[in-house]
């Protein structure tokens, strides 16, 4: 039997910057999930602990995958595309427990696919190096599973470390810890979970990835990325449609923004990283247009509760907001927050601290 855990993860800024090949900086969590794998007599099997009935496959590849219930598809994905590679994935069966809430964009599923690989790889002796092993969950998400995701969220999964938010480059992939020093500055994240539904938030998500690639096929270049802070208002003016521009103009600020707080923070200056994180908020908001009146709420009590900057995490339309605050307002900050929701006839928000975890581990 081999076990491993992988956690959940908070964005502390670069949001949609990930599929644009540019710039994040996420931090792993205390929740996660854990994939046991054991041998098996015959077939592929999969439980969780959250879901009420096991699901039983016959060994095959994607392409003969029958349908199956979407959560296990994070999980026979790595079988599926392990066969497609020509691994002899033998009969086993995986079994999953997860603390990470669903539909809060904590990515609940990257530290399903994450733990899963990862105890398959050691299980099966395969010897995968960290770059095979990242590429591989990604390719789980978008080609099994089918969401167009962007790849931030297993890299933090996998990589975090305890204390740090980790700088990706997500064109080469190199990671960096970057210390988050909460405790030694007297700060802490305050995380609302806003639990406002994500409605079509998948939609949503590809409508907003495809649009990014169109505008980096008309402006000439591989990806946003490739567009600096200086040639903004030159790829605005060759730009003719309102949407594509904004989505331009948030994806070139937000790297913009994640580097300044990377410098920041190797700086020791976390304290000064607030303004970055409204900044970033306002550009989801007006530019990008991910956030909705739950998060905006949010963001608002937040900073009105002396948050030192105030934004949403994640893909967008629902999720969760965070502020940094120093630790002495965090249960004001909350109340406030709990205030307005009530105020605005929202439901009851879910609120806690968050720190930066150690990424996936043998348990
Ligand atoms: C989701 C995706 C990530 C990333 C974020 C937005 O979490 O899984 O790849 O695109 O949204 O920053």
């Amino acid at each position: 039997m081999t076990s491993w855990f992988a956690p959940g993860r908070i964005n502390l800024i670069g949001e949609h910057t990930d599929y644009n090949d540019g710039f994040v900086l996420p931090f792993a969590l205390a929740v996660g999930c854990t994939a046991t794998v054991a041998e098996a007599p015959s077939d592929w099997s999969v439980r969780s602990a959250q879901e009420p009935d096991p699901v039983v496959v016959r060994r095959s590849g994607l392409a003969d995958a029958g349908d199956v219930p979407e959560w296990t598809r994070y999980v026979l994905g790595t079988l599926w595309l392990l066969t497609d590679r020509g691994v002899d994935v033998p009969p086993m069966e995986i079994t999953v427990d997860s603390d990470v809430p669903t539909g809060a964009g904590l990515s609940s599923s990257a530290a399903l696919v994450c733990s899963v690989v990862r105890a398959v790889d050691d299980h099966l002796g395969l010897g995968l190096d960290d770059d095979a092993v990242f590429a591989l969950t990604r390719d789980v998400e978008n080609d099994a599973v089918g969401a167009p995701t962007g790849g931030m969220d297993q890299l933090v999964s996998l990589r975090g470390e305890a204390g740090h938010v980790l700088l990706c480059d997500m064109r080469s992939h190199d990671t960096r810890p970057v210390p988050l020093d909460l405790a030694g500055r007297g700060l802490a994240v305050l995380v609302a979970d806003t639990r406002a539904p994500h409605k079509h938030s998948d939609g949503e998500y590809g409508a907003r990835r495809r649009g990014c690639e169109e505008a980096a096929r008309i402006l000439g270049v591989p990806a946003l990325r490739d567009v600096s802070g200086a040639d903004l208002a030159d790829a605005l003016g060759l730009l003719e449609e309102d949407e594509l521009r904004r989505y331009v103009r948030h994806v070139v600020t937000e790297d913009e923004r994640v580097l300044a707080v990377a410098r920041l923070l190797d700086e020791g200056r976390l304290p000064d990283i607030g303004q970055a994180l409204t900044a970033s908020h306002a550009s989801m908001r007006d530019d990008f247009r991910i956030t909705v009146p739950e998060v905006d709420t949010a963001v608002d009590a937040l900073l009105s509760a002396g948050a030192l900057g105030a934004r949403m995490t994640g893909g967008g339309f629902g999720g969760c907001v965070i502020g940094l605050l120093p630790e002495g307002d965090v249960e004001g900050a909350g109340d406030a927050v709990r205030r307005a929701f009530a105020d605005a006839g929202f439901g009851e928000p879910s609120l806690f601290t968050a720190t930066a975890e150690a990424g996936a581990r043998r348990v």
